[in-house]
């Protein structure tokens, strides 16, 4: 009888495992019958924009992080898949942070090319996945006709993302603060604080971005205010970086220095959490925001259960490459070209790579470490290899500009990894183009 494996999520991660699985049937192999649920209509997962915040339409939470204006934050030379170029998909060299439309555009271009959309059924939420004599009963619910289903499979590959579910400390004051109150998840359009005094705390990737999208949109002041260290970059005049909040009262913010502001808006962009409620306790994974998450062996194999895979659940400097990287891996694995060893052995594999991660002391080590793992996982599988060592020296350069200026970071370009070519130069600066539409984002 075929195997039947479940598929939680149609992001990058999910539509990687997909495809892993296309492409060794278009290999001739025999592959398993796959099922893929995901809650939205769309493919897509954080990529797939929506208006919407709270619940959707259904009620359900809304998976969506991304915000209006949002560009790729990281150069695409650091994510382009290895098996479809930005060049095939274009039809040509494009610049290196495209927005979020332009990359939806890209990872949307390789799926349909595959031809599996059918894999998937939208609109359908994974409830309850629990484990019983070695096969797994997935419960769902099919939205649009409010009707609950179950169905069993031989493995299970969890793909929904460990960025959607916010992470929100409380404050004291906020209760009585007389402005708004939100979490980056939460933020959608930079124009609406434009003229405002806005409060960020954090200091990671959401504080930076969303700080500059206010910048760019026109807020009246911009305070970012850290627990462990301030970002440290050479900031425009009207922003500020101050110690932690301690307290809100009326209007005003009160920092651990004994300075205050006064501010319109509280944007805490405080993270999110690994939340994966719809598994079992026995197969759900509990892990910090880490480079070596707890209990994955390879990365990938939930050690408590090999059967079950998760893709894409580490800290990310590689995206798309190295879910792609761990989906062939699992492939692997759920077709018998790979054997998972004991648990001894699984749990040896996990210490090594804490320990390696604990060892790293500064960014540029996580960046190669991370660049080694995704190189270990391609060696075993047939995903088609490339000049990861290119890929590090981007993020390198990548961070030696936004130390030079980070308001012009995104104005430079780099060479892809996959076709050696060049990518040209954005026709405007990030700082001006206020139209992020693919058609304006490509007429280069
Ligand atoms: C604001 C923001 C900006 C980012 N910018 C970049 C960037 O510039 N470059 C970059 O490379 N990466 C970026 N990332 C990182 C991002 O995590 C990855 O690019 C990528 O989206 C992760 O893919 P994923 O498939 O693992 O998860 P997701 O994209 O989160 O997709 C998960 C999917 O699972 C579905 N799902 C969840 N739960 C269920 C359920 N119970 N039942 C059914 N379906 C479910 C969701 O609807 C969703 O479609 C950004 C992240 C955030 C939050
Ligand atoms: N344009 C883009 O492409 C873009 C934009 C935004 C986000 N992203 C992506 O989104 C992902 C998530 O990034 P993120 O910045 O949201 O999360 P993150 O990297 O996990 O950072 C969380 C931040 O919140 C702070 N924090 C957590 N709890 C706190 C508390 N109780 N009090 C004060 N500070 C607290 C942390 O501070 P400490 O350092 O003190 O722990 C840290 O600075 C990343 O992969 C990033 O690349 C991309």
């Amino acid at each position: 009888m075929t195997k039947r494996v479940a598929i939680i999520g149609a992001g990058p991660s999910g539509l990687a495992q997909m495809r892993a699985f296309q492409s060794a049937a278009a290999k001739g192999a025999e592959i398993p019958e796959i099922v893929c649920f995901e809650k939205q209509a769309n493919w897509g997962g954080l990529w797939n924009y929506s208006w919407r915040t709270g619940l959707d339409k259904y009620g359900e939470p809304v998976h969506g992080s991304m915000y209006r204006y949002l560009w790729s934050n990281g150069p695409k030379e650091g994510l382009e898949f290895a098996d479809y170029s930005f060049e095939e998909h274009f039809g040509k060299q494009i610049a290196s942070y495209p927005p979020r439309a332009v990359l939806f555009d890209y990872i949307q271009g390789r799926v349909e090319k595959a031809g599996i959309r059918d894999w998937i059924r939208f609109e359908t939420a994974v409830r309850n996945v629990s484990e019983n004599d070695g096969k797994f009963t997935v419960n769902v619910t099919d939205l649009p006709n409010d009707r609950d289903y179950s169905e069993e499979f031989d493995h299970v590959v969890v793909c929904s993302g460990h960025f959607s579910t916010p992470n929100v400390p409380h404050f004291d004051g906020f209760e009585t603060y007389q402005g708004r109150v939100l979490h980056a998840h939460d933020f959608r359009d930079a124009m609406e604080f434009t003229g405002k005094d806005i409060l960020i705390i954090g200091t990671s990737y959401s504080a930076e971005d969303i700080g500059s999208q206010l910048w760019k949109y026109g807020a009246k002041s911009i305070t970012v205010s850290h627990r462990t260290a301030p970002m440290g970059y050479a900031w425009p005049d009207n922003w500020q970086e101050v110690p932690l909040l301690q307290r809100m009262e009326g209007k005003t913010a009160h920092f651990k220095d004994g300075t205050t502001k006064d501010v319109d808006a509280v944007i805490l962009c405080t993270g999110y959490k690994h939340h994966f409620p719809f598994m079992d306790n026995a197969i759900r994974l509990r892990t910090p925001n880490v480079l070596a998450s707890d209990d994955l062996y390879k990365g990938v194999a939930y050690i408590k259960n090999p059967n079950v895979f998760y893709i894409g659940m580490q800290d990310q400097w590689f995206t798309f490459n190295m879910f792609d990287a761990q989906a062939w891996w699992a492939r692997d694995v759920m077709m018998n070209r790979i054997e998972i060893p004991n648990t001894t052995a699984m749990q040896a594999d996990i210490d090594d790579r804490q320990t390696r991660e604990a060892a790293g002391s500064d960014d540029y080590d996580a960046i190669w470490y991370q660049g080694d793992y995704v190189k270990e996982l391609i060696a075993e599988t047939d995903y088609p290899s490339f000049d990861l060592e290119g890929a590090c020296q981007a993020f390198k350069a990548w961070k030696g500009h936004k130390k030079t200026n980070i308001m012009t970071f995104r104005d430079n370009g780099y060479k892809s990894v996959i076709t050696g070519t060049m990518a040209p130069k954005h026709h405007t600066p990030w700082k001006d183009a206020l139209d992020d539409s693919l058609d304006v984002y490509l007429e280069n």
